[in-house]
């Protein structure tokens, strides 16, 4: 049997930075309290609780001498306010793609503008973001939900209107709610902020789940991006099982099973995942290699610092997805570039920028050299989708969290 682990498997970025805050800030000697649990992993919140790390559900439980870390997800900005007029000692680990979201929100909030947000409502990434706004804001799961809050509330359609989307919202969806907007929201100006560490994770999480009989879900059953990344592989795998540890592996799923995917959410210990594959490999024999890969990629991960931990991301792309285009013809619509592959690329609107009103005319020239990533390659048309808008994103992250630090070192 062949045991396959994502590449993508296990923390992500965000989520790496916030746990480290957190370890860090014990090494140093620091009372340590969260607001919440710091990720969704029951396993490594009681790790931390062991070393003294106390949850509290509100900023004033913080004791004088204890650290508050406030954790990827992010808070609204009342949250921040209420904690700094207390004078509350305090960590903001909050992730810099959803600090983007914040800014995003409450910029389009002083321009009057009216709020959407594809998301889980109740999730607290939410909660945080619609707490940054201070017009009116909507969230809707889904195309039928989108529909009815615009059935319920008809002034959307005509009004000035900003869209996000919670990080670890499925892109399918978000992509089918905003061909809907488009139709019907004639003012809506869409930023798809659909974390990229998110994304690829749920590609590839898709691409294994079409290829291997039975697929293997690691992560936090109160994760919202491993529930996710549970529905994607569900949805082209029918035997998907979701475990949170090792022990919940049963040997009757793998009977007459000759390949098995294995995808892991954002917030998933490494020592996690290695459990768990070690138990597969016990179960079925012989072990395989995949075994003796993780054993290097997590454990190097484990150890990562942050710089090295977006190096990692980007890496993760391999040299064969990252290419330089450059610029042969632009139309309202698409850029057309060369990239050296004897393959025609092309880069659409929506792959160009986050902006989804960008004039590409005006932006974009031939001749302009471009940093992209291949999205798709047709081999009998000759031609590869490409997206700037996603390289940009991962490279835009030691940019983020060089500035989000300066911000940290002010507390
Ligand atoms: Fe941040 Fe993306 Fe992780 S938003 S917390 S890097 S899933």
């Amino acid at each position: 049997m062949k045991i396959t682990l994502a590449k993508t498997a296990g923390f992500c970025f965000g989520v790496n930075r916030a746990v480290n805050t957190v370890y860090e800030l014990l090494d140093n000697n620091k009372k340590v309290c969260t607001l919440g649990p710091i990720i969704h992993n029951p396993q490594l919140v009681d790790e931390l609780e062991k070393r003294g790390v106390r949850i509290v559900q509100q900023p004033l439980e913080t004791k004088d001498d204890e650290m508050l870390v406030i954790r990827s997800h992010g808070v609204p900005r009342s949250t921040i306010e209420q904690v700094e007029s207390a004078k509350i000692n305090y960590v903001d680990a909050t992730c810099p793609f959803v600090s983007k979201i914040h800014k995003i929100v409450s910029e389009a909030s002083l321009n009057g503008n009216s709020i959407l947000i594809a998301g889980d409502s109740k999730h607290s990434e939410v909660i945080g973001i619609v707490g940054n706004a201070t017009t009116p804001v909507y969230t809707f799961s889904d195309e039928n939900e989108l529909s009815e809050l615009l059935k319920t509330h008809p002034n959307l359609t005509q009004s000035n209107v900003t869209v996000v989307s919670q990080t670890t919202f499925n892109e399918k969806i978000f992509k089918k709610c905003c061909i809907f907007l488009k139709k019907v929201c004639t003012n809506a100006i869409v930023f798809d902020t659909i974390c990229n560490a998110t994304a690829l994770r749920q590609q590839e999480a898709d691409k294994l789940a079409r290829v291997n009989d039975l697929m293997v879900v690691i992560g936090g059953k109160h994760s919202s991006n491993t529930s996710k990344l549970y529905s994607v592989c569900k949805a082209s795998c029918d035997r998907t099982f979701l475990i949170e540890t090792a022990d919940e592996l049963k040997a009757e799923w793998f009977k007459d099973v000759q390949n098995v995917g294995v995808v892991a959410g954002a917030s998933t210990p490494a020592r996690i995942i290695k459990e768990a594959i070690k138990t597969m490999s016990e179960i079925v024999k012989p072990v395989d290699e995949q075994v003796e890969e993780l054993n290097t990629v997590q454990k190097s991960f484990d150890e990562m610092t942050d710089e090295e931990a977006f190096e990692a991301s980007l890496n993760n792309l391999t040299s064969d997805q990252k290419v330089v285009g450059i610029v042969l013809a632009v139309t309202p619509t698409e850029v057309q570039v060369d990239f050296g592959r004897g393959l025609t690329g092309y880069i659409s609107a929506d792959e160009y920028s986050f902006d989804s009103n960008v004039n590409l005319v005006e932006e974009v020239k031939v001749g302009d050299e471009l940093n992209l990533i291949i999205m798709r390659i047709n081999d009998q048309e000759g031609t590869a989708m490409l997206s700037k808008r996603r390289y940009d994103a991962i490279a835009g992250w030691d940019k983020i969290v060089a500035a989000k630090e300066k911000e940290v070192m002010q507390i």
